[in-house]
């Protein structure tokens, strides 16, 4: 079992400082380290449908061995259960369950259920201590990572929310194994975004390597297990800079993401799950890239290489409706006046916001994609 402190997160409201515990068979155990953690001893397990019947039981068991008294709540799988009156429905079972400020809440799933549990964790009784288990790569790299929670509304994704941090990560890879091969691989997505933004040397490593599925030997897990701390602390170093999104250093993050986003919304949220959009997104930005911080060509072809190697697109469909990708854009006023911050990399390791951007070089860039 791998054991590590993630670096402390400063609070402007004081401090944060979490374990993240990462290793094989943690699930098992999840009931010792959450209790010698912390003094909770009740608790609302949130999870999905999909999640449930893997995981459930096997948490519940180590709970309650460990003296913890835990509730279930089983939420529909995927994005439309990210909702205000999801979170409203949760804090009413809770509250029937008589649950109170001296509970915890654990968010078990993928980080549909690590938002919502985490915003429900945020606002019951003004706030409760999170546990997250994470179980997607993406979750486990990403969302699970930097405090942001929240739920989404009819005018768009994550626009309500809290910033509250876990208490504790359970990164379990055993986990991983069955989840679906497309979601597997979309979570690298977020792992290449890391090196372009912030890692050269990890960038050239992954360039070796490809989404290798989990191995039914440990030995060879430990590539995986070692990848995903990598991440970890890489999400935590950028986010600890700028924990409240202020000063832009934690926007560097985004890379992608305009795109991406729109990309996503012109699939209907159907056509390309989030970090299959993102790859694409990435592309778009290295082009952008090239034109304004003379990122080099090699190092563009060496991005759309490592994506092309993950199995995660590196070309839209010609049937796509390229045109609906900029609409969001083109009604976004501070973007009219060329002051939307979107992130360009000079070169692969590094990242800037630039406010040069126009809307032209990402037309210019959606097309070639
Ligand atoms: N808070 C943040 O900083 C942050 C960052 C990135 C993304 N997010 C959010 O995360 C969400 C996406 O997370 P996601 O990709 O994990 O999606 P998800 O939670 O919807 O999980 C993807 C699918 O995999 C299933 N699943 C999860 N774990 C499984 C397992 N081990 N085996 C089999 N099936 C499993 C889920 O039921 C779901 O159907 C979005 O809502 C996004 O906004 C948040
Ligand atoms: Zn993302």
């Amino acid at each position: 079992v791998l054991y590590f402190r993630v670096v402390k997160l400063s609070l402007n409201t004081g401090s944060s400082r979490y374990d993240v515990a990462l290793g094989s068979g943690l699930l098992a155990t999840a009931g010792s380290l959450i209790s010698t953690q912390l003094k909770q001893r009740r608790c609302a397990i949130v999870t999905d449908k999909n999640t449930e019947p893997l995981f459930a039981k096997q948490l519940h068991q180590s709970l309650t061995t460990s003296g913890i008294e835990p509730i279930l709540l089983t939420i529909p799988a995927g994005e439309q259960s990210k909702t205000l009156a999801q979170a409203g429905s949760l804090c009413d079972q809770m509250l029937a369950a008589k649950l109170d400020r001296e509970s915890l809440v654990i968010g078990m799933g993928g980080g549909v259920v690590g938002d919502l549990s985490g915003f429900v964790a945020a606002i019951f009784q003004r706030g409760i201590p999170h546990v997250q288990i994470p179980t997607t790569l993406l979750a486990m790299v990403d969302s699970s990572i930097g405090g942001k929670t929240g739920v989404n509304t009819s005018a768009g994704k994550n626009l309500i929310g809290a910033v509250h941090h876990p208490a504790l990560v359970i990164d379990d890879i055993d986990v991983l194994r069955s989840l679906p091969e497309r979601e597997f691989r979309q979570g690298f997505a977020e792992i290449i975004k890391h090196g372009i933004i912030a890692d050269a040397q990890m960038f050239e490593e992954l360039k070796g390597t490809s989404a290798s599925k989990l191995s039914a030997d440990p030995e060879k897990n430990k590539a995986l297990i070692e990848l995903i701390r990598h991440n970890i602390e890489i999400k935590a170093s950028i986010v600890k800079k700028d924990e409240l999104d202020r000063t832009g250093d934690r926007a560097l993050l985004n890379f992608g993401h305009t795109v991406g986003h729109g990309i996503e919304r012109a699939g209907d949220y159907k056509k390309f799950l989030h970090g299959e959009a993102i790859s694409l997104g990435m592309i778009a930005a290295a082009e952008v890239s090239i034109k304004r911080v003379g990122l080099s060509r090699i190092h563009r072809d060496a991005i759309v290489d490592v994506l092309h190697r993950f199995g995660l697109p590196t070309q839209l469909p010609k049937d796509f409706p390229r045109d609906e990708i900029l609409g969001a854009l083109k009604f976004d006023k501070k973007f009219q006046r060329g002051q939307i911050r979107f992130v360009v990399t000079p070169k692969i390791g590094s990242a800037r916001l630039s406010g040069e951007v126009t809307l032209d070089d990402i037309r210019d860039a959606v097309d070639k994609l």
